[in-house]
């Protein structure tokens, strides 16, 4: 049975045409996936569905029914709900909280019973199989645990259509695994997924059918079991990709960074490692390796307790992030969208705004023309999608934001930049690009460290790869000299994500 058509949907801000008539339709217990690129048109044709967006042209069924008064509460009491890329979650509330906020909102005019609904959201938790404190700020979880949350909550109504926008982006392959068996047990009682991924191995690994989106424009809907992912990337970007490794290093003899033992009590220890001058080096390892962590240490952000920083040869204390960057030492974190990006502001602003020093004049007056053509320059050399520098960062698709973070953070040029997961969220055809830009900073002498899950990303970019378990450092290969199978084993013996054996 079909429980959800869409024929012909039209959507356009301000001139931009985001959807240009597509028809998507998803059926009952079905996994359905949908790709595209940056900007595509996913995200605005979930919102449609939601409620959240009307359509400017095109119809919605419902169980075959005509839905004619679209709005958020009517697709919610019909049975859909959205995750949306952002979780949408209260991170000062409880995880019980969060869950029964959703459950009380949908139920209006009815009396609220506080016990019901925290034993609703304790049961919601306990459906999933996910030991979760519910008692705990939902600030304090890691992003699995809060996107299990966001799906409890999603549960508790009644849900028959579930859109995950961008699901896995932060989780490791341990936790996409629990997520995908989460799926699969509510499929079996019919409930039907939206699945919108850059992963494309996911995508086809989960869906059971994908549609394709291109421009805003319907480029098709295959049974994934027939499709590949280079079928995939083709019919996104309507050309084929090929990914090609490094083959020339830009590697200069001078360290520009080297750590010597360095710990932290119950996040990593006895860590040494080096990046040279125009080195791209990989950083790898799975949930609770201590990757992270170091990178916060580096950035001054949770200094180490022992252990030593040399920074171009001198030893440096870094105790605080401004110790950090008056080193020449720049972090892109992993969770780009709650640091960095002011959406208000325009998006060239928010790319050169922490380099506006550069554009000083003499007169103390800022040069707008050439901060302006520079965030021009990195619209396009990334690929941004928009048609004005000048419109605020909040129009834009979330990949597309993402873009514009690590536009500023390569703007300001720094002597040592460490990414962490620079391409959670970026399409395959900017991921190229985004690439593109990293060795010609690191061409010009940039020391970058690249912090990453993604086998074919470490294989294709960095000159060596570290690989982290356990809060120490157990491996480093030269990247030219392995495969993606050597790297798989190095990071899959890591089983374990306990703090354990950082005996400090
Ligand atoms: N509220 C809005 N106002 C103006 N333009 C918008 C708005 N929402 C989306 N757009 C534009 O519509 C187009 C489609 O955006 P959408 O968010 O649907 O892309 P997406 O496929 O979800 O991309 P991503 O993979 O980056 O999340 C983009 O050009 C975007 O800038
Ligand atoms: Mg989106």
């Amino acid at each position: 049975m079909t429980f959800l058509e869409l024929k012909g949907i039209r959507k356009s801000f301000d001139g931009v045409h985001a959807l240009k008539g597509v028809d998507f339709t998803v059926e009952e217990g079905e996994v359905h996936g949908l790709v595209g690129e940056n900007g595509s048109g996913k995200s605005t044709l979930m919102k449609i569905i939601a409620g959240v967006y009307t359509p400017d042209e095109g119809q919605i069924r419902l169980d075959g029914r005509l839905v004619t008064d679209n709005s958020p509460f009517f697709s919610s009491v019909s049975g859909i709900s959205v995750i949306y890329q952002d979780l949408s979650l209260f991170p000062n509330l409880t995880v019980v909280e969060n869950i029964y906020m959703g459950k009380v909102v949908s139920d209006p005019g009815k009396f609220v019973n506080p016990n019901k609904y925290i034993q609703t959201a304790i049961d919601a938790l306990n459906g999933l199989g996910v030991a979760i404190n519910p008692y705990d700020l939902v600030e304090m979880l890691p992003i699995a645990k809060q996107q299990l949350i966001a799906i409890a909550r999603a549960l508790t109504n009644k849900t028959r259509l579930l859109i995950l926008d961008e699901p896995t982006t932060a989780l490791t392959r341990k936790e996409i695994l629990q997520l995908f068996g989460i799926l699969g047990r509510l499929k079996e009682k019919g409930i039907s997924f939206i699945f919108i991924s850059h992963k494309l191995d996911e995508v086809l690994e989960i869906c059971d059918r994908v549609t394709v989106l291109r421009d805003g424009g319907l480029v098709g809907a295959e049974a994934a079991k027939n499709l590949a992912v280079g079928d995939l990337e083709a019919m996104m970007l309507g050309k084929s990709l090929t990914f090609e490794r490094k083959t020339s290093s830009s590697a200069k003899p001078d360290e520009a960074l080297r750590l010597e033992r360095l710990t932290k009590k119950n996040n990593f220890a006895d860590v040494s490692l080096t990046v040279k001058m125009g080195e791209i080096v990989g950083l790898s390892g799975l949930l609770g390796s201590g990757r992270t962590e170091l990178a916060l240490a580096l950035f001054g952000i949770a200094p180490a307790d022992s252990g030593k920083i040399f920074v171009n040869g001198r030893e440096s204390r870094i105790e605080s992030v401004d110790d950090a960057m008056a080193r020449g030492i720049a972090y892109v974190p992993e969770d780009r969208l709650l640091q960095g990006l002011v959406m208000d502001h325009a998006i060239g602003d928010n790319i050169v705004l922490a380099t506006q020093d550069d554009y000083l004049k003499k007169s103390r007056l800022i040069d707008r023309k050439a901060m302006q053509s520079m965030s021009e320059r990195w619209i396009r050399d990334l690929g941004i999608k928009t048609d004005s520098s000048r419109k605020s960062a909040r129009v834009l698709s979330g990949g597309n934001q993402q873009k514009v973070v690590v536009a500023k953070w390569l703007a300001m040029n720094p002597a040592i930049l460490i990414l962490d997961s620079p391409t959670v969220g970026i399409d395959v055809g900017a991921k190229s690009a985004l690439y593109e830009t990293i060795r010609e900073s690191a061409g010009k002498g940039m020391a970058i460290l690249m912090i990453s899950d993604e086998m074919p990303e470490l294989l294709s970019n960095c000159d060596r790869i570290y690989v982290m378990r356990n809060g120490r450092m157990i491996r480093e290969f030269d990247a030219q000299k392995i495969t993606e199978a050597d790297l798989r084993g190095a990071l899959e013996m890591s089983g374990s994500t306990s703090f354990r054996g950082v005996g400090v």
